[in-house]
């Protein structure tokens, strides 16, 4: 039976609580991820679900958290947090069955090609989980940003790369990392990352928040407080009792969209403006959205709302009616209930946005109602004393220019032909790091996608601006790409892009324009440009954590968001050197 909507309130995950006295100068977490249980509906019964939960200092047996997901982390601009990530999960699966899968070697789950093509570990033989916890968007030095090789399992094996700060402060199954938080004010998120099996780790429950606050923004009149609320949007699939199924086949009419946790919340809200913090945490669906209003209330049937920053920050507020979102992009929104009359419901909505975007047929069930906000509540306060966001004045973002010093790097989809694994490049993730950048200049990142799909690609560290895209001739491109694989890799048999472009670029769309973004939208058969205009790392340690500055080299990676992709085999290393100048 179909699960009733809007019954269950939209849960807030709750903040973590510094303790300020362990590393002097920076707020200090202790974090735990471990097994709990959840109910994702009123209807549903308990699920057993994964999550991350935070040591209260002043009442250490208290642990903040609800089960699923994880505390919020609120952060200020450039003071640094530090966080001991605990590692106390089962040390078998919750989805045990596609590790067995994977590992017996015939997996039917996820065909494994052979290398070149594909990692030949995706991870140590009697080891079923392994985890590492990734600040996703954030400036951070490498030995604290979480990538799979850094993996640690919760008996304490390490992976080849496992790091963590003040080693004598750490369990086997334990690891301390340092951020600058120096970026501006944003909403980051922190996510599982463990290796090979982050989309299996992520679905369990392993995400949560990181807000980064400058306090000269409480100048802006922003909504704040209650009436800024962070949406993280997924989809699950549930079996009969309440728990959690993680199927690869989506059929028709199992996928329900969760709100922090919940499946079809409802938000009961003021007739007011409200910032809502949206984040697409979902393994693999875009989503389009937009806010519907009943039809007898507002000559148009959807409630307009200011788009005001994106993954890396604020920016010129932007009148949207509707806006697709990626896995891990974030939207930053001002929606103005105040012209509804009492009782109004606004519901959310995605439509045409299937899980792969811009979909292949058959490939998994539409959603159309997520959530809704029902008008219920009266005005507070005084009234709404917010600015209007026609009337806001948010810090603009410099455009970033290519100039002709920026190298231009290529990264090509390539999708194995007989088993369907992803590769950049067709090298596999575990082949070393074979790109090499600068701290002296930017480059110009080109991602060919000859594919049918849609991609979101993110890149660690930086943040960038869309350039532009250009439609590419696709079949040929794929074709050449073959034989160049076929012919034993020769630079001449390449397939040159120039020769392959079938339009004029095409200007990012207007919600990716002039933003800061790490993570961005790769459409089909089409190249997709961006600007990275410095690779300069963060250096100044810590005081208190030795080593926690960047050495260079200092490698990093990027990979599809698509969380099935990233484990199979859709990432690769990249490594900034110094400048020979
Ligand atoms: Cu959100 Cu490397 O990931």
């Amino acid at each position: 039976p179909a699960l009733e909507k809007y019954v269950d309130p939209l849960p807030t995950p709750l903040t973590a609580i510094a303790d300020t006295s362990v590393y002097p100068g920076a707020d200090y977490y202790e974090i735990t991820m471990r097994a709990g249980s959840w109910r994702f509906h009123r209807d549903l019964g308990p699920a057993t679900v994964w999550g991350y939960w935070a040591t209260d200092p002043h009442r250490p047996h208290r642990p903040i958290g609800m089960g699923y997901l994880g505390p919020t982390l609120e952060v200020t601009r450039d003071h640094p947090t530090v966080v001991k990530w605990r590692n106390r999960l089962p040390t078998t699966h919750l989805f045990q069955f596609v590790i067995d899968d994977i590992r017996s070697g015939n997996a039917q789950l996820t065909p494994t090609p052979p290398p070149p093509y594909k990692s030949e570990v995706p991870f140590p033989p009697d080891v079923n989980v392994w985890n590492v916890v990734h600040q996703h968007g954030g400036y951070t030095p490498p030995q604290s940003d979480g990538m799979p090789k850094q993996s640690y399992s919760p008996d304490g094996i390490h992976a080849e790369s496992y790091s963590t700060l003040d080693p004598d402060r750490v369990e086997p199954n334990e690891a301390i990392y340092a951020y600058t938080n120096h970026d501006q004010s944003c909403l980051l998120w922190y996510h599982d990352h463990g290796m090979g099996m982050t989309s299996l780790n992520v679905y369990a429950g392993l995400a949560g928040l990181y807000t980064i606050r400058d306090p000269e923004d409480e100048q802006l009149g922003l909504p704040s407080g209650e009436f800024e609320v962070p949406l993280i949007l997924q989809d699950k699939t549930f079996n009969p009792d309440g728990t959690l199924a993680y199927t690869m086949t989506l059929q028709e009419g199992e996928d329900t969209p969760v709100v922090n946790g919940k499946a079809y919340p409802f938000l009961a809200v003021e007739p007011r403006r409200y910032r809502f913090r949206i984040l697409n945490a979902s393994n693999e669906r875009f989503w389009r959205l937009r806010f519907e209003t009943p039809r007898d209330v507002l000559p148009q049937p959807t409630l307009p709302f200011w788009l005001i920053g994106t993954d890396g920050g604020l920016r010129t507020p932007l009148r949207m009616l509707n806006f697709l979102i990626s896995p891990a992009e974030r939207y930053d929104l001002i929606v103005d209930f105040s012209q509804l009359p009492m009782g109004t419901s606004v519901t959310l909505t995605n439509y045409h946005a299937p899980v792969h975007y811009p979909g292949m047929p058959g490939l998994g069930p539409e959603i159309s109602e997520i959530m809704q906000f029902q008008v219920t509540k009266p005005l507070s306060g005084g009234g709404d004393k917010s600015t209007p966001p026609d009337k806001l004045d948010l810090p603009a973002v410099t455009p970033f220019e290519p100039t002709p010093q920026m190298r231009r790097r290529e990264w090509v989809v390539y999708q194995h032909q007989l088993f369907g694994t992803m590769t950049f490049n067709a090298v596999p993730f575990y082949a070393p790091s074979q790109d090499f950048v600068t701290t002296s200049t930017g480059e110009v990142w080109e991602y060919i996608n000859p594919n049918h799909d849609a991609h979101p690609m993110h890149v660690h560290l930086i943040n960038f601006q869309v350039l532009n895209r250009q439609p590419i001739d696709a079949a040929s491109y794929q074709e050449q790409y073959e034989k160049w694989i076929n012919g034993g890799r020769e630079p001449e048999d390449l397939p040159v892009l120039e020769n392959y472009l079938t339009g004029p670029p095409i200007p990012p769309d207007p919600d990716e324009a002039v933003s800061l973004k790490d993570t961005f939208k790769s459409y089909p058969e089409t190249v997709t440009r961006i600007v990275i205009p410095d690779f300069t790392p963060p250096t100044d340690p810590i005081a208190s954590i030795p080593g926690s500055g960047t050495e260079l080299p200092a490698t990093y990676i990027h990979h599809c968001h698509l969380l099935e992709h990233e484990d199979d085999d859709l990432m690769r290393p990249w490594t900034i050197v110094q400048s020979a100048d």
